[in-house]
């Protein structure tokens, strides 16, 4: 049966990116995965068309679809908006309403770029974190939130660090069963230290390993341990589970180990047989957008990511990554990772692997 895949480029160099990931579909159509590849407006770039970042029409056709590829949002020009009518407000959206809690993002560094990370080789080479970060919960999307104007003048901003045992459990439940697949180790992080919700957290997480998941080894973190963890020996981890922020924060930390923001890629999942959103980690770099110089590895990356757990296709999923290290082994480089090449020269050498 054929497959929908939707594109959602977004804004800034989401639409370069994705561009190359649509070519690599292309070619794997051309060799008989039967998928179909539709695009739908999202972020910006809905606003300016539709005046909101998500459409009904875009939610329905997500939810419809085996899987959403995104490439990403956000931009000066829409950052005065208020703060629904932002591009971001969206992508929340888009997850919430795909109900996509668990976030995979794996941190993985390819030899051949052991010396574009800002740490030396020693410490990062063949570096493979998975973090697994909850993804519709948490501050993100707390009540009560906003901010208001106090009699004496003076604003008061709110936002509501907030989870339940069963939106832990769910997503604790993804990593452990994940972390089976690996070495069997899940370092849990959070602020227990100073946030009730952060030590229930722990407690939570503790209790459904002690009750389902005996044979995995658990420990926990203090989320700012954590942070210096990762640059002071990152290869301690090897799967980290963590909530909605401290997950969006450490997992940036985490891309620059694997030599650039540019080279990671997520894949958000829920309930087994609903589609998955895949997007790379990184924003729509406004800095360097329409130069034709952005990484698409993270896009083509997701791409894989979205052949292995939406698409029934794990076989072409593992042909794409290898695709993507055989052109970072032959020395093909954007320039965040100390290159020249254009994002189109970038995926004429992967497709060149494929
Ligand atoms: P960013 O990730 O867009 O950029 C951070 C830095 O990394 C920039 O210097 C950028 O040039 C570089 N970079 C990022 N991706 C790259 C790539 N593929 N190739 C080469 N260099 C790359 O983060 P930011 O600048 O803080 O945010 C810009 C906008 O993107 C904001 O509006 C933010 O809200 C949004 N954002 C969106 C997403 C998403 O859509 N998933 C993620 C993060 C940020
Ligand atoms: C990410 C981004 C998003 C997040 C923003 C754009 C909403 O930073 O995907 O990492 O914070 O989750
Ligand atoms: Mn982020």
């Amino acid at each position: 049966m054929t497959k929908t895949l939707l594109l959602l480029p977004g804004d800034g160099i989401g639409p370069e990116v994705t561009a190359v990931a649509r070519r690599v579909a292309g070619r794997l159509i051309t060799g008989g995965l039967a998928l179909a590849v539709e695009e739908a407006s999202f972020g910006g770039a809905s606003i300016d068309a539709h005046g909101v970042p998500l459409t009904d029409d875009t939610l329905t056709r997500a939810k419809a679809a085996d899987a959403v590829l995104m490439g990403a949002v956000g931009g000066p020009q829409w950052a005065g908006q208020p703060y629904d009518k932002r591009p971001e407000a969206g992508l929340l959206g888009l997850r919430a309403g795909m109900n996509v809690y668990a976030n995979l993002r794996p941190a993985r560094c390819f030899s051949a770029l052991a010396d574009a990370s800002s740490l030396k080789r020693v410490y990062v080479d063949g570096l493979d974190i998975l973090f697994v970060r909850e993804l519709t919960g948490g501050v993100y999307f707390g009540e009560p939130r906003g901010v208001e104007t106090l009699a004496d003048g003076q604003r008061r901003g709110v936002n509501t660090h907030v989870y339940t045992t069963s939106e832990i459990h769910r997503v604790a439940r993804i990593a452990f069963a994940l972390a089976r697949t690996r070495k069997g180790e899940v370092v849990s992080a959070e602020k227990g230290n100073v946030m009730e919700a952060g030590l229930m957290w722990r407690e939570d997480v503790q209790a459904l390993r002690d009750a389902e998941y005996p044979d995995i080894k658990l420990s926990h973190m203090l989320a700012d341990n954590m942070a210096m963890q990762l640059v002071k020996n990152p290869r301690q981890f090897d799967l980290i589970l963590t909530d909605n922020l401290f997950g969006d924060i450490l997992s940036d930390e985490a891309a620059m180990l694997t030599g650039s923001l540019g080279m990671l890629p997520s894949a958000a999942i829920g309930d087994p047989g609903k589609p998955g959103l895949y997007e790379p980690i990184h924003g729509s770099a406004p800095d360097i957008a329409g130069r034709g110089v952005a990484n698409p590895c993270a896009s083509v990356l997701s791409l894989a990511m979205a052949l292995r757990y939406s698409l029934g296709a794990p076989e072409l999923a593992d042909k794409v990554e290898a695709a993507v290290e055989a052109a970072l082994d032959k020395g093909a480089r954007t320039p965040d990772l100390g290159g020249t090449m254009t994002t189109t020269a970038m995926g004429d050498a992967i497709l060149a692997g494929l």
